[in-house]
């Protein structure tokens, strides 16, 4: 995997294609939140909260990850991790980490698919931003990590996918993008499932 040229797919940019691929794995993470009513009480969002504590806090190692760091450079200043954890803190509650639950199991170009999930929810994150309005909390407090980056929250998306389109990838890779996307979905949506409490 190098950043030397991308190939498009059929008319398509990798993202676009990853976009439609993956429609209605969104779609079904998209429902299992709005079905937890994470704006209608400050509990409800800790416990939309706590399921990104763990996603965000699994994908940090992705992020700092040496060789992707050279394939899309600023790529470890892009985890949302710590702001996260600041939103727990803000809202009392420890953001200590278990990490023995949950490991994610990627490598190689699979990364890349599990980082196109985990950005791009950045892009819905301003729409959950506005909601969290209504339960008092916004970019300075307790909804940090759904806050767009200072330099434009499209402006900052559009970069890291000129960065993903750029990637030169094999077939085979290409596939491992693919299957690392889907797998991100669906480890998102696992998350639904009981948690020890908050
Ligand atoms: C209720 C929760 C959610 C809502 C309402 C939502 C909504 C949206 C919306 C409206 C967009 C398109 C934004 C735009 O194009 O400007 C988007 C993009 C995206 N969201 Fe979500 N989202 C939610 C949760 C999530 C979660 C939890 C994840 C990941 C685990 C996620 C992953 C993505 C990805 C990867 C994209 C980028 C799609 C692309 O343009 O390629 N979303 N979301």
């Amino acid at each position: 995997m190098n950043a030397v040229s991308g190939q498009a797919m059929a008319g398509m940019t990798r993202l676009e294609e990853l976009k439609q691929s993956t429609r209605s794995a969104h779609q079904s993470v998209d429902d299992m939140v709005m079905a937890m009513e994470p704006f209608d009480s400050r509990d409800n969002y800790l416990r939309f909260l706590r399921l990104q504590h763990i996603f965000h806090g699994r994908m940090k190692s992705l992020y700092a990850a040496a060789d992707l760091n050279d394939a899309i450079p600023g790529l470890a200043e892009r985890s949302r991790y710590d702001a996260v954890c600041a939103d727990m803190t803000d809202l009392g509650y420890d953001a200590d980490e278990d990490w023995s639950r949950m490991p994610i199991n990627a490598d190689g170009a699979e990364r890349v698919g599990w980082l196109y999930v985990c950005e791009g929810s950045s892009l819905g994150a301003a729409f959950l931003l506005k909601a969290a309005d209504k339960i008092g909390l916004h970019a300075q407090f307790g909804a940090r990590h759904l806050a767009g980056h200072v330099e434009g929250r499209g402006k900052y998306w559009r970069e890291f996918a000129e960065q993903v389109n750029g990637l030169a990838l094999d077939a085979k890779d290409e596939q491992a993008v693919r299957d690392g996307a889907v797998n991100a979905f669906a480890f998102f949506r696992g998350l639904a499932a009981p948690q020890p409490s908050v």
